[in-house]
């Protein structure tokens, strides 16, 4: 596994803090945006080209935010190797809120019971899709402060991204990535590089309990979005440009300065127009007139607009969206993998983009890169940071590892099962009407799930949720099934003795389970 962690941890200032492992879940069906735009009766191109959508996951009443957490979590532990007592504080940043008390977190940690370890700091953070970012957050400044006990925080960001019917509902995703944090890490998050700008707006909340829905005003919150990333741009730069000074540097930073440049991607049309607004805010604020004629030629029409008034301006827009083009496909475009392929996932939505970027190219490719990060919440709650990518790529290096675990992420994608949006539709009626029953066993068939994914088994009259694992190919063919009607070729998980994988309480008594799996 990479990073060794030092005996004496408290002893040394830990070096080169950032992202070791990085796994990532999403749902093994999708709709089609081309479908959908005609079974919505919308213009051809709307969802595909307007907004940039090729496909959308999402889940059947089989999954909830606890059972996508589980998934990815066992998932990163499996194919990692390591051991739940290396484990020492554990975050979870999600919206996506089935209880509110009661953390995902605490869900997750039935996974460390063989273990014994339950020294485990940290608990679930909510701010739409920026609670990720804040337990990531949380995680580097655990291992970075006098708190850290030398092993490793997991990160999970997870969340089901559901809207009413309307012009919205294309714009949705599922999944979950759970994230290693220690040092010696492959990406190293640049101490003191963050820009964060927070503020009050009701551009996308979800005040109604009973309901997954948001309530949404999409143009302020693309408004929202947008100012943010002015804002959290100009904080960085400032930043970044003190530090140059003290080491001698006068340059400016600019678009260039970074290797990557990834989103939160609501979809990935506002992706694109993102990254021409950086290049926006890097020719408003160049100083240097040589520097302004032969880098922005032809832009100079626009030397005197100010960023507040161009948000929805088609002329500002359209021409930066040419001038970045190069940039675009250089620095981002990789990036929307997940997001063009699964829609947007919420909280876990930038760090697919990460993860894209992973699983697109090699170490060489990537050594020695500055990342740019733009993690955005409504409500909203914003920060652009940057991760440094090591210079070691060699065979068998932290970063080869990590590259190595995501290169089969697009044949993931492909593995997944189109569903027709008639169904979706149905799926959708069917979790609206049972999202928050009691006494409720789900509907769906367990059989499409991928292997290793965690399912809902049934929730009891106590609003206590009971879980199953799907099993992997290796645990042996134990039909033991879990006595529900649509689920005749699914067992319980039974976690094969000799890699002695925790587990869940067994559900084959419901009821012993529902009542180990932690009465309020
Ligand atoms: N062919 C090609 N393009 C088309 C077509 C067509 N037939 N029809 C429309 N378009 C274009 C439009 O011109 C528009 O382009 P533009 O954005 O460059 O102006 C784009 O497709 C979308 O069309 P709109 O009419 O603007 O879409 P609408 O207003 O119906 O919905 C919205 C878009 C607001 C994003 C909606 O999906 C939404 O509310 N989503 C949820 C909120 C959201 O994601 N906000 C972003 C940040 S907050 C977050 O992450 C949740």
């Amino acid at each position: 596994m990479p990073g060794s962690l030092p005996l004496n941890a408290e002893a040394c200032w830990p070096k080169d803090v950032g992202i070791v492992a990085l796994e990532i879940y999403f749902p093994s069906q999708y709709v089609d945006q081309v479908e959908l735009e005609k079974f919505d009766g919308v213009d051809a191109g709307k969802y595909t080209v307007g907004l940039g959508q090729a496909k959308m996951g999402f889940c059947s009443d089989r999954e909830d935010i606890n059972s996508l957490c589980l998934t990815v979590v066992q998932n990163l532990m499996e194919r990692s190797n390591l051991s739940y007592d290396c484990i020492g504080r554990l975050e979870v940043g999600t919206e996506t809120i089935i209880d509110k008390s009661k953390s995902v977190k605490t869900v997750l940690m039935q996974l460390f019971e063989d273990s014994g370890n339950t020294d485990i700091e940290g608990v679930d953070t909510t701010n739409a899709c920026y609670g990720g970012t804040a337990a990531v957050f949380n995680a580097i400044n655990w291992v970075e402060s006098s708190s850290w006990d030398g092993r490793y925080a997991l990160v999970v960001a997870g969340d089901i991204a559901v809207y009413a019917t309307g012009n919205a509902r294309p714009t949705g995703g599922a999944g979950a990535v759970a994230i290693l944090i220690g040092p010696n890490a492959p990406l190293i998050f640049e101490r003191g590089l963050r820009g964060t700008h927070m503020q009050h707006a009701y551009d996308f909340y979800k005040p109604d309990m009973m309901s997954e829905y948001p309530v949404v005003d999409g143009k302020l919150s693309i408004q929202c979005y947008l100012s943010a990333l002015d804002r959290c741009y100009s904080v960085y730069r400032n930043k970044i440009r003190a530090r140059w000074q003290k080491e001698g540097n006068d340059s400016d930073f600019t678009l260039n300065d970074f290797g990557f440049v990834i989103f939160h991607s609501p979809y990935c049309k506002l992706v694109q127009k993102s990254l021409a607004r950086l290049l926006l805010n890097d020719f408003l604020s160049s100083q240097n007139k040589d520097m302004k004629t032969e880098l922005f030629n032809g832009l100079e029409a626009f030397g005197d607009v100010k960023l507040e008034d161009t948000y929805f301006d088609r002329d500002v827009e359209k021409a930066f969206m040419k001038a970045s083009a190069e940039l675009f496909n250089q620095k981002t475009k990789a990036s929307l993998l997940m997001s063009n392929q699964n829609g947007n996932m919420y909280t876990p939505s930038v760090y697919g983009s990460l993860a894209s970027v992973l699983a697109q190219y090699s170490p060489q490719q990537l050594a020695g890169q500055r990342i740019g990060v733009f993690s955005y919440g409504s409500g909203f709650a914003a920060t652009l940071y940057s991760l440094k990518v090591t210079q070691d790529a060699t065979p068998g290096s932290s970063l080869d590892k990590i590259t190595s675990s995501l290169c089969d992420l697009e044949s993931r994608l492909d593995s997944r099962t189109c569903i027709s949006p008639e169904v979706f539709a149905e799926n959708m009626k069917l979790r609206e009407e049972t999202h928050h029953l009691v006494n409720y066993i789900p509907q769906s068939s367990v059989d499409g799930l991928f292997e290793g994914t965690w399912y809902l088994v049934r929730v009891d009259e106590k609003h206590r949720r009971t879980y199953a694992r799907r099993p992997l190919p290796n645990d042996g063919a134990l039909d033991a099934g879990v006595g529900l009607a649509h689920a005749s070729k699914t067992n319980e998980h039974i976690p094969s003795p000799a890699k002695k994988v925790p587990r869940l309480p067994a559900t084959a008594d419901p009821e012993a389970a529902a009542i180990s799996n932690g009465e309020h």
